[in-house]
């Protein structure tokens, strides 16, 4: 199968830190959406990174952002349809923070609990530690915030908001719907870009989805979707030195399995270590057929036989730990 890879340049704007964000490998996603893909589905979107950066690069007509989390949903909402409004405000809380931000912060979280307001949204945001957004059991966002920095600035921000717009508005939709009801409204020609929680991840008010979604779930909707002849492409399990994230995806499903080499753990890095992070990507068999099909007109065709299109997205077959010689003990582990 050949996946489509043109140049990948531009820079791409992005609203907020968000954990998990898959903004530091969509080159290696984005090559797997056929060309001339009318819509591009992000039902997990969270910073929507894969929608962002295929709107920038051309490659899907129309958009949907989904995710289960409703205050998230209201923020894209803003974003997209009132950017410089959502710009003032933020840039009010930013500037008003500066004389005691850790109480500031609190103040915020607290008024966000009460009424969930897109712009106390996007400043938490932007001042969490790791961009991880986390809720209590009562469904209270408690997360803390990273006092060592004030958040992204206001210029940048409306710079970073101004451009998500025009890449997104007038043709995105944005619901706050569970997943399946998503792929359920989905027909055979979307493209449908699925980034799930890790199990035991907490990201959501909806107390549903405070455990994360079961992974027997997760692949039930996968089976259903295989039957139903749809085109997906799933970030799922990875690992980061000899620690596995997650449980790969089975057998049954005839998923084709890439490795895509995400570089080096700042994680693992801080403990001293140096080890490599492997993502998976898993494409279905309904996708792998048409990009197969569109590898193969374009072979066929002596205008396009020398484009970019016949490379194949850097793919990693195994990566390396140097962990230092006190923690050594475990092979590196080989990943296909
Ligand atoms: C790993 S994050 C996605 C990150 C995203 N790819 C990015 O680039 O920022 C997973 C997202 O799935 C959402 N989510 C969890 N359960 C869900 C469900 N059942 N249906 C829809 N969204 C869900 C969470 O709120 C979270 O934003």
């Amino acid at each position: 199968m050949m996946p489509n890879t043109s140049a990948r340049r531009q820079p791409v704007p992005h609203p907020f830190p968000y954990q998990g964000s898959k903004r530091s490998i969509t080159k290696h996603i984005l090559p797997h959406i056929p060309f001339g893909t009318g819509l591009l589905v992000e039902p997990f979107c969270g910073s929507a990174a894969v929608s962002l950066a295929a709107a920038v690069h051309g490659q899907a007509q129309r958009f949907w952002l989904n995710d289960a989390n409703g205050p998230l949903v209201a923020l894209w909402q803003e974003i997209l349809e009132r950017p410089v409004q959502l710009a003032e405000g933020y840039e009010g809380l930013w500037r008003e923070q500066l004389e005691d931000k850790r109480a500031f912060f609190h103040r915020v979280r607290r008024q966000f609990n009460q009424k969930p307001k897109p712009h106390l949204l996007l400043y938490l945001l932007a001042r969490i530690v790791k961009g991880a957004v986390r809720y209590s059991s009562d469904g209270r966002f408690n997360q803390s915030a990273d006092n060592r920095r004030a958040g992204m600035r206001p210029e940048a921000m409306r710079q970073q908001l101004l451009g998500v717009s025009a890449a997104l508005a007038a043709r995105t939709r944005v619901t706050a719907w569970d997943f399946r009801d998503v792929v359920a409204e989905t027909s055979a020609d979307d493209v449908i870009y699925m980034d799930p929680p890790y199990q035991g991840t907490s990201f959501t008010r909806d107390h549903r989805y405070l455990g994360g979604l079961p992974y027997t779930e997760f692949v039930d909707a996968l089976r259903v979707m295989n039957s139903a002849g749809k085109s997906y492409i799933v970030s799922y399990d990875g690992a980061t030195g000899e620690k596995t994230h997650g449980e790969p995806l089975p057998p049954e499903l005839h998923l084709q399995h890439l490795s895509i080499h995400a570089g080096r753990s700042t994680q693992s890095t801080l403990l001293g270590r140096d080890c490599q992070t492997v993502e998976s990507l898993y494409l279905s068999p309904a996708l792998v057929e048409r990009l197969s099909a569109q590898a193969g007109q374009a072979q066929a065709s002596p205008i396009s036989r020398n484009s970019r299109l016949h490379e194949r997205a850097p793919v990693a077959t195994e990566f390396i730990c140097n962990m230092p010689s006190s923690h050594r003990g475990h092979p590196p582990i080989s990943y296909t």
